[in-house]
């Protein structure tokens, strides 16, 4: 039987798998070209009811109808996506907003930014996703929103959450930085509660290099998240008179340009992964120690920014860990990662209450983030969880066999691993 790589066997991989990210071609060429020889590189400089040439608002149009949503409000990037929508929603200081433990630090980042408050619950260990019962556990007279993130690409159990929302009267705000292209119960996410936000910063699975797009089906927001990402204009009024205090968080044509193009690109990549997903998830069920996260029902194509699956530690021998795994998994040529699964509330930000400039009423401060406890979201840190990139994915499937091979080889040298 052949030596694990780790102690100094041959890798059963030896070249780099899927395809390198980013992708483009003539057409992001071609896009960028008449960005540069129009002249105009600024959406600004279309007036609002000629815009069939402008690259952002053709973007903002696509991409919407694209993800099944009515209206699109492209910006600089997720970040200030997702503050500007939290604005259009009206946010107030000393709002609490729920989010998961499991995601990206500027998911809470954006709540604290608009002086808001957010509150960490964990994640439901079947999907990864904002646990309802965590969230109706959390709620209080101060919670104004809910704002789940489809981690992972994967989709939050809407349904729950919008019963949930509307039960309190709060606004569900999804944070799809990871789910470009996916389709739950038939549709798209983004417009599946109040607004949804997307990153196109460039390790997406569509890019601009940076980027960012607010998605809503209500007209009153979309007129809203406009203003505040135009310096408070409003749609039909003057250029120069301002409605309200707001910061400029335009798109630029070059990235309007590059977006467009990437769109064209998705349906056929996403397509890609979802399969060799599928493949890989058949194998992973075969292989004692290890197992898939299960889709739900309704999840018909998983486009996923991280690919995440399990490492099931009750079922190896005593002494082999998760991270030992990965150390094997990473010597036979497969590389493994931990994607965002680092609780948000561990980092300094939240420990140290550096906060900055953020200033909160009296007696409506952040809670001590010391004391929170996400003891799913902490356990899978620890034990179980382990993801991979979305580009790995993109390959023949043939290299979601060696993937395979290299588990089981793992797997088969289980006992080598007791005393790595
Ligand atoms: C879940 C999530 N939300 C928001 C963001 C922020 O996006 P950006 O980097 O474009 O500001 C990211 C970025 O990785 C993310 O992963």
């Amino acid at each position: 039987m052949s030596t694990l790589a780790i102690k100094g066997g041959t890798p059963v991989i030896n070249r780099p798998l899927g395809k390198a990210w980013p992708i483009w071609g003539d057409l992001e060429r071609q896009y960028l070209s008449e960005v540069l020889e129009s002249g105009i590189w600024w959406r600004g400089g279309y007036p609002e009811d000629d815009l069939a040439n402008c690259k952002v608002a053709c973007f903002e149009q696509a991409f919407a109808e694209y993800q099944d949503a009515r209206f699109g409000v492209a910006v600089t990037n997720g970040t200030t996506a997702l503050e500007c929508a939290l604005k259009a929603l009206g946010i107030r200081s000393g709002d609490e907003v729920i989010v998961p433990a499991a995601t990206f630090v500027a998911s809470a980042t954006a709540v604290l930014l608009v002086n808001a408050i957010p509150i960490i619950v964990d994640i439901d260990p079947a999907t990864y996703q904002l646990s309802p019962a965590a969230v109706e556990a959390a709620i209080t007279s101060r919670t104004v929103g809910i704002l789940p993130v489809h981690y992972g690409g994967y989709p939050c159990d809407m349904d729950a959450l919008n019963a949930i929302a509307e039960q309190h009267g709060l606004f569900v705000l999804e944070d799809c930085a990871h789910a470009h292209g996916t389709i739950y119960q038939g549709r798209k996410l983004g417009a599946r509660g109040n607004m949804g936000t997307f990153s196109l910063q460039m390790g997406k699975t569509m890019t601009s290099g940076e980027g960012g797009i607010i998605l809503t089906n209500d007209e009153d927001l979309a007129a809203k998240a406009f203003s505040f990402h135009h310096i408070g204009r409003m749609p039909g009024r003057p250029f120069y008179e301002f409605h309200i205090v707001a910061s400029n968080l335009r798109m630029t044509e070059w990235q309007g340009a590059v977006a467009l193009a990437q769109l064209s690109r998705l349906d056929e990549q996403a397509n890609v992964r979802d399969a060799n997903a599928r493949h890989l998830e058949d194998g992973l069920r075969d292989i004692p120690g290890v197992a898939p996260i299960e889709r739900v029902p309704g999840l018909d194509r998983w486009n996923f920014y991280f690919y995440h699956w399990r490492f099931l530690k009750d079922e190896w021998p005593a002494g082999v860990t998760r991270d030992k795994f990965m150390a094997a998994c990473g010597a036979e040529g497969l590389g493994l990662h931990l994607g965002h699964l680092h609780p948000i509330y561990q980092n300094p930000l939240f420990v140290d209450r550096n906060f900055g400039p953020v200033a909160y009423p009296p007696g409506q401060e952040p809670p001590d983030y010391s004391k929170v406890w996400c003891p799913e979201a902490e356990r899978i840190l620890a034990e179980e969880g382990v993801a991979m990139s979305h580009a790995v994915f993109l390959g023949e499937p043939d290299e979601i066999d060696l993937m395979l091979d290299v588990v089981r080889k793992v797997r088969e040298h289980a006992d080598d691993l007791i005393d790595l």
